[in-house]
């Protein structure tokens, strides 16, 4: 299962690249307004944060298929390495996603709220698919669910497209969806902290620390195999 940063914040990244087992970063028009920097200067900082194999994903702010695919390949050279350009399910997206695939762009199907959006974009030739797990709570609906299903319609129809399932906001929605099979998810960086807090865990250190202390003092191991 591949764990994602969904953040630009240049900061954010490089605490988790260094602490967090990350296959990479994705963004999104809203995540690159936050930092009001320069944004292709940003993208090439992100992408030497994380270096050339790390994925990248960059949503297109197009609505037309041809000014998608055209800021698909103006993306790809600027974002470089292994790349992704996101594009929103519409028709036109669709379009795109067939364009692009055609000429060996990677994509990422974003803003999928139903199983047939997803299933649609993935015949297009999306690489992934981004489901909105949080805004579909939301609404009352059950993203893990959604979820669920697009994982079942893929391996059903012999789909090689995987679910990036996104919009994150607590660690349930990402162990639910991390149970139904879902191959990737992009969390943002406070939630990587909140995935591995436990007040209990924090208890057990304090209490193995004490005991050690106890007989051996501030010495640490190394110094004890001198
Ligand atoms: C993925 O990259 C999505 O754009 C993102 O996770 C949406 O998250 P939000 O619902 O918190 O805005």
């Amino acid at each position: 299962m591949q764990f994602i940063i969904d953040s630009a914040d240049t900061k954010a990244i490089r605490h988790c690249m260094e602490f967090f087992p990350v296959a990479g970063v994705t963004t999104n028009p809203t995540i690159i307004s936050k930092e009001k920097s320069d944004f292709k200067q940003l993208i090439a900082e992100i992408r030497s944060i994380i270096g050339p194999d790390k994925m990248l994903h960059v949503q297109c702010t197009s609505d037309t298929a041809d000014e998608i695919v055209a800021e698909a390949q103006a993306l790809k050279a600027i974002a470089g390495g292994d790349f992704y350009v996101k594009i929103p399910v519409s028709a036109e997206g669709l379009k795109a996603i067939r364009i692009l695939k055609g000429q060996g762009i990677k994509v990422t199907a974003t803003a999928i709220f139903t199983q047939q959006q997803a299933l649609l974009a993935a015949l297009a030739g999306a690489d992934y698919v981004a489901p909105y797990i949080n805004r579909l709570d939301n609404i009352v609906s059950d993203g893990a669910h959604v979820v669920e299903e697009i994982v079942t319609l893929f391996k059903m129809h012999n789909i090689s497209t995987k679910v990036l399932a996104a919009s994150f906001k607590n660690v349930e929605q990402v162990h639910k969806v991390s149970m139904v099979g879902c191959p990737a998810v992009t969390i943002n960086p406070e939630l990587f902290d909140q995935l591995i807090y436990h007040p209990l865990t924090l208890y057990a250190v304090d209490a193995f620390t004490a005991d050690w202390e106890m007989v051996y003092g501030e010495k640490k191991i190394l110094e004890l195999l001198k």
